[in-house]
């Protein structure tokens, strides 16, 4: 027993000093813990006849999914509105029994209140004025009458500006940098961008700072893979439909995963909106540009009057909008006139958690999905991912009732304002850190459950084992296919993705370094088009085009009522951790692979140096971004990572790399190659350890005093294996973007969603800047050492 609480330095709330407190504290709690342990270490599996697995899957053979969705969809819910739906969710957590809570946040958001678009002749002369509204359709209940949301783009600032404009691709940083080579200069102009590629807070953010006075965005057709009219496909609502010409995509804005921004509320970047806080200035996170978005129909006749003036766009901008030859302007005897007028303030957002106690409430599992929606429908995003949450709470609660046990404790959690930058989560995720650290297992992240027929999975490397099979037990709709498993084997190759940002698992993982996952269905080529965050994305879009019968929303409520019961069930928690170094291994390969070559035989600095330089880059960090003194720094849970992070001296095992002599950059890189392989071999001991100890613990004939060592045997291990990824954690953050911490999963910094892998390495590179790849090189050496001391 002193053994397992020597060990507990990996926890992050458990200081020593108070050692001997804890000690006694613990002794106490044991005897209570096996004493509850004991009675039900034979426990029968079976209630009344039936495997829990078997309790959960006939429940959900009643398929619920379609009647939360038409509920969901029945009324607007944009952030902090809406709250007879906040109250129907705790009911219905209430309903099946789990323990419900709304928890709220007072958190800075906008809203529309008005909006025009005016294209103007030399003479200021209105000659199109743009409605800036989706075509009401007969057969779409929700594309009509009442409660509506206007189209518009959350944080935009307001602003009535009158300017030339220019075409600017999808308005990434290299589209801004390849118009500056082409001549242009978007200065003072509007710029006009089409969705994709990146994140459409990012499009903002870099039209801003290339100096343009606004932004619209819009839906190119040319990125709908030929299904246009054009090619024979009637609009939405036909069969075989092409996208809907008056269709607008909504959005967020804000600056997510951007240099110098962070997720959540951007007025309180770092910590959470919740009593008297004290607030800062958000343009870290938010633009200073008016923007709109814009259908491709209306789009048509300001970007037509771009014809044949300026440079024409390089080949790969072109898109499919009929008419436009893709010049990129400006052209002089034409401008627009731009007027995008919000409401900014801060109001309260609800989560409600439902929650099922386990035997051990020091482990838990969370499910979470968002709730609030662009559209009255959002019937994909996120109502599609709230349905199959109401029918987990059922299926849990069925299991709760039969009388099953659950080892952990299960949270399934509903957000507000994700859509405005993972608010709801953010938030919480700031406020519980260290509860949240200490406590949770897995996050378990819905989103968009269904909006087409593809599987896809993002998660965590430990997670890789268990998600696959998992996927063997359940059924793919259509039957000619077989299992999900034999589905995601003949459309992905099994291939699990990085998780990057843009939904709520991004506080859990790259904040908190909680083993997460991402999954649902999504769009194929071959599926019908989604309209995503328009007033299509309706209840009849779903029910006569995304999911006739909700049967794959059916499908993913089973996959995860089985995931949840396997992660909960074994007394060993289930992750592979030798999955995890193979996949840093893999990473890691393909970062050095970008490193030129000339660069591997140059002496480098020595390594304290770097310390010196991190710690002035955080106090800099720190004054510049007040303006004032306050209590909050950007690091508001500093004591969280003592025992993880050295804060002190984050360099202090590579001290005697460097003490004598200087080393080559490719001395550096070799020692971080052993690093990891030390990994790959303490996993893998520890990986068979972890089957050991589950055989054990299901063999019957064990002696009291053998179960009572295998208790706190396998107590000590579970920590190990629960606080593993947060070794991965970087304190003083990734670089200009403090607020992610997790130096091997982040999102691209001018993407926004994407995942990359083992950023502060790749950045540097791609910065060309040698100081900083060494100093990342330390940073990971020192966490893959780390990992691997506490594991042997
Ligand atoms: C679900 O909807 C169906 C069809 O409208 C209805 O018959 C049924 O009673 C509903 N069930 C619940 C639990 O709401
Ligand atoms: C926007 O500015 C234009 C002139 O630049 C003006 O005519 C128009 O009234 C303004 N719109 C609003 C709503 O203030
Ligand atoms: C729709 O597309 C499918 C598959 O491409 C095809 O089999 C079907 O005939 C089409 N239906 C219509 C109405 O065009
Ligand atoms: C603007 O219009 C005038 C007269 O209508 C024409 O002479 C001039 O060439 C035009 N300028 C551009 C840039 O098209
Ligand atoms: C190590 O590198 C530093 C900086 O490049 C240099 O000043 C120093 O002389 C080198 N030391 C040795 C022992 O080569
Ligand atoms: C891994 O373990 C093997 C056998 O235990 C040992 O020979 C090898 O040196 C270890 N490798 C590293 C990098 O620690």
């Amino acid at each position: 027993m002193e053994k397992g609480v020597d060990y507990i330095p990996v926890a992050p709330l458990v200081s020593r000093r108070k050692t001997w407190a804890r000690t006694i504290l613990i002794s106490i709690l044991s005897i209570l813990a096996i004493w509850s342990y004991l009675p039900s270490f034979n426990q029968v599996s079976l209630i009344a006849g039936k495997t829990p697995e078997s309790i959960l899957l006939e429940a959900l053979e009643t398929n619920f999914a379609g009647n939360w969705s038409k509920k969901y969809t029945s009324e607007a819910h944009l952030p902090g509105t809406n709250f007879p739906f906040v109250q129907w969710t705790a009911d219905k957590f209430e309903e099946y029994g789990l323990k419900s809570t709304i928890d709220t946040y007072d958190i800075f958001v906008s809203y529309p209140e008005d909006h025009a678009l005016h294209l103007l002749d030399k003479s200021g002369k209105t000659v199109y004025l743009a409605p800036l509204e989706e075509d009401e359709i007969d057969e779409d209940e929700t594309s009509k009458g009442e409660g509506r949301v206007p189209t518009f783009l959350a944080y935009a600032a307001n602003g009535n500006v009158t300017s030339q404009y220019v075409y600017a691709n999808y308005g990434s940083r290299e589209d801004f940098e390849q118009l500056k080579e082409l001549g242009v200069d978007v200065t003072g102009k509007i710029a006009i961008v089409r969705y994709g590629k990146i994140f459409r807070g990012l499009k903002v953010k870099f039209a801003q700072d290339s100096g343009a006075s606004g932004v619209l965005l819009y839906s190119d057709p040319g990125d709908d893979f030929g299904v246009t009219p054009e090619n024979g496909f009637e609009p939405y609502p036909h069969q075989n439909y092409s996208r809907h010409p008056s269709s607008v995509q909504r959005g967020s804005v804000q600056f997510l995963g951007g240099l110098g921004a962070a997720p959540g509320d951007p007025t309180t970047p770092g910590y959470a909106s919740k009593g008297d806080v004290v607030r800062l200035d958000p343009h870290a996170s938010i633009g200073r540009i008016p923007a709109l978005p814009i259908s491709y129909r209306e789009v048509k006749p300001i970007l037509k009057a771009l014809n044949g003036h300026g440079v024409k766009a390089p080949e790969s901008w072109k898109g499919a909008l009929t008419g436009y030859d893709y010049s990129i302007g400006p052209n002089a005897n034409v401008s627009l006139n731009l007027y995008n007028q919000q409401v900014f303030n801060i109001t309260p957002l609800w989560n409600v958690y439902g929650e099922i106690e386990g035997t051990n409430t020091n482990e838990v599992i969370i499910i979470g999905n968002h709730r609030d929606a662009w559209v009255k429908g959002g019937a994909g995003d996120p109502n599609s991912g709230s349905a199959v949450l109401i029918e987990l709470a059922r299926a849990l609660g069925e299991l709760k009732k039969s009388g099953y046990e659950f080892k952990r404790s299960i949270i399934l959690q509903s957000y507000d304002g994700e859509e405005y930058g993972l608010l709801g989560s953010t938030e919480f995720g700031e406020y519980a850190a260290r509860h949240l650290q200490r406590k949770v297992v897995a996050y378990i992240n819905l989103d968009v459950a269904v909006s087409g027929t593809q599987f896809h999975l993002g998660a965590s490397p430990v997670l890789n084992d268990i998600l696959k099979e998992t996927l063997k037990k359940v059924a793919y709709p259509d039957k000619k296919v077989g299992s999900l498993y034999d589905h995601y084997e003949q459309t992905s190759n099994l291939k699990i993705n990085n998780l990057g940002s843009g939904s709520d698992y991004t506080v859990f993982f790259e904040h908190l370094g909680i083993p997460s996952v991402d999954l649902g269905f999504t769009g194929s080529k071959t599926d019908p088009i989604y309209h995503y965050h328009s007033n299509y994305d309706s209840y009849y879009w779903m029910s006569e085009f995304g999911d006739k019968g909700f049967v794959y929303h059916n499908t993913v409520a089973k996959y995860l009522a089985l995931l949840i019961y396997e992660i909960n069930e074994h007394k060993v928690i289930k992750f592979g951790l030798k999955d995890y170094a193979e996949n840093l291994i893999l990473y890691f390969n393909d970062a050095v692979a970008t490193i030129p070559h000339k660069w591997l035989s140059k002496e480098v600095v020595d390594l304290e140096e770097y310390l010196k330089h991190n710690i002035e880059d955080r106090e800099f960090i720190y004054e510049a971004s007040q303006g004032k003194y306050h209590d909050f720094s950007p690091y508001p849970f500093p004591e969280l990572m003592e025992d993880f992070q050295c804060p002190h001296d984050p360099f202090h095992v590579m001290h005697d790399v460097n003490h004598h002599k200087n080393l080559t950059l490719g001395d550096i890189v070799t020692k971080t190659y052993n690093d990891l392989n030390a990994l790959l071999n303490s996993t893998t001991d520890f990986d068979e350890k972890s089957k050991e100890l589950q055989l054990e613990y299901e063999r019957d004939d064990l002696s009291w005093w053998q179960r009572v060592k295998l208790h706190f045997q396998i107590n000590h291990h579970n920590k190990l294996i629960q606080y593993f990824e947060r070794n991965f954690l970087y304190y003083g953050g990734l670089d200009e973007r403090v607020w992610f911490r997790h130096i091997v999963f982040a999102a691209g910094r001018y993407t926004g969603y994407a995942g990359q892998t083992w950023p502060g390495i790749r950045e540097a590179i791609e910065d060309e800047d040698i100081d900083r790849l060494v100093k990342w090189l330390g940073i990971a050496s020192k966490a893959l050492k780390r990992a691997s001391i506490t594991l042997v």
